[in-house]
């Protein structure tokens, strides 16, 4: 399972570094800070795609900027998502894999309904990365999301989202996750303990 990770300014961050340093403490998860590799964003599009071929279930955690993600990852999925690989007659590599974002946005979840500020629910507004996902033929999950970002320290909530993005993780690593509700849900924050199987893996 891979996570690629992207903040511009991780010393700033409160809520993405530590949910950061969880993946990279989950057994079965390559955690790459994608800012950290590439910080001229020269990126090793042969590199990027061995990667992706290695991995089953792909994670982009990042926070929510301008209803989508900091820059770099539009310019990974621009250099990296090629014709004749990713899709397009002959770019099959990642069909049959599990995409994902992991988000914090900084508006509570109030804003992000049809009755809310910006009319519409988050997974909605993450149009691009569930298209994408589509035509590159991988299965797109719903989000795990920390609404209220900047207060999540002072309301003591980080530590509660850390442990579920744990379980997350380590229940997408054991194929321990029911895929089918996670597919059809609106995010996953609040349901995720009813998505994770707790007998055999499926
Ligand atoms: C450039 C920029 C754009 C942002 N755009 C949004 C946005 O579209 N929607 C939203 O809810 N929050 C937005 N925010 C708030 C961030 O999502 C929030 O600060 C972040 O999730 C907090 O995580 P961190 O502590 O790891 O930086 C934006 C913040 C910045 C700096």
């Amino acid at each position: 399972m891979l996570v690629l990770f992207a903040h511009p300014r991780p010393d700033r961050s409160e809520v993405n570094l530590p949910l950061f340093e969880t993946a990279q403490n989950v057994q079965g998860v390559t955690a790459v800070d994608l800012y950290a590799r590439y910080p001229d964003f020269s990126i090793d599009v042969d590199s990027e795609q061995a990667q992706l071929i290695a991995h089953d279930v792909i994670v982009f955690q990042h926070p929510l900027y301008w209803y989508s993600a900091p820059s770099i990852m539009k310019e990974w999925q621009d250099l990296v998502l090629e014709h004749g690989f990713a899709y397009g007659l002959h770019g099959k590599a990642l069909h049959g894999k599990t995409f994902m974002n992991a988000i914090t946005a900084g508006a509570l979840s109030e804003a992000y309904s049809t009755e809310g500020m910006n009319h519409a629910d988050l997974r909605s507004l993450l149009a691009p990365f569930e298209k994408t996902a589509d035509l590159c033929g991988m299965r797109y999950l719903a989000p795990f999301v920390m609404y209220g970002a900047g207060r999540a320290l002072e309301d003591s909530r980080l530590d509660i989202h850390r442990n579920g993005y744990d379980d997350l993780l380590k229940a997408l690593v054991a194929d321990r996750l029911d895929l089918d509700k996670a597919t059809h849900a609106s995010v996953l924050t609040d349901v995720l303990d009813d998505f994770i199987l707790k007998g055999e893996a499926v």
